[in-house]
């Protein structure tokens, strides 16, 4: 895997750029469309066949991947707003929806993902301390302890917004 450098540039999405992907059920990138290629800074044929943590920002916390599975591989979908990082180092800020793909008998046979630009940029400060206070979180601890304390602390953070969801919170943020 490559080292991952940041840059502080930001990346702003333009209000019609959607960033598409598919991956198999282990994340790995089976389809990206060409704006998740020209945004990302990678070719499309880069990002088929690798791991969609490709574009994996080291400022967002282990915890958030990991809340983000468990919702999809029960079938629910998840929403978000992430923080990614293109392949110079720079990064893209969106919102995004990811859900599960099944096969006829109704197995989840992969997943989905689709971003747009945040409706609202105010919000993306705000998460950017959010994920960097989880970050910290995660620090103080033990590896096999990191994913649980930091998606309790992902929730006492929604409770303290008055959401019992993440996906009620994220919404009303859209
Ligand atoms: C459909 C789909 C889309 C994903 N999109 C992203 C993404 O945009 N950025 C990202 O960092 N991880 C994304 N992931 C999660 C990655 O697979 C991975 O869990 C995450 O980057 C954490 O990587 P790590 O476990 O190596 O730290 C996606 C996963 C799926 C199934």
């Amino acid at each position: 895997m490559q080292p991952r450098t940041i840059t502080n540039n930001e990346i702003v999405l333009a209000a019609g750029d959607t960033i598409q992907s598919r991956t198999d059920t282990r994340g790995v990138i089976t389809h990206a469309n060409p704006t998740f290629a020209r945004i990302a800074g990678y070719s499309v044929e880069e990002l088929v066949g690798s791991p969609h943590n490709i574009v994996r920002h080291p400022h967002m916390p282990r915890s958030a991947y990991y809340v983000m599975w468990e919702m999809i591989q029960r079938g629910e979908e998840f929403f978000g707003f992430v923080k990614n990082r293109a392949k110079n180092g720079d990064h893209y800020w969106v919102f995004t929806r990811v859900n599960a793909r099944r096969d006829a008998s109704g197995t989840i046979n992969g997943y989905m993902s689709i971003r747009v630009a945040p409706p609202k940029r105010e919000v993306l400060a705000e998460w950017d301390a959010v994920y960097a206070q989880v970050c910290a979180v995660e620090a103080a601890l033990p590896r096999d302890q990191q994913c649980e304390a930091g998606a309790k602390a992902i929730v006492d953070y929604l409770k303290s917004r008055g959401h019992n969801s993440l996906t009620s919170y994220v919404m009303s943020q859209v």
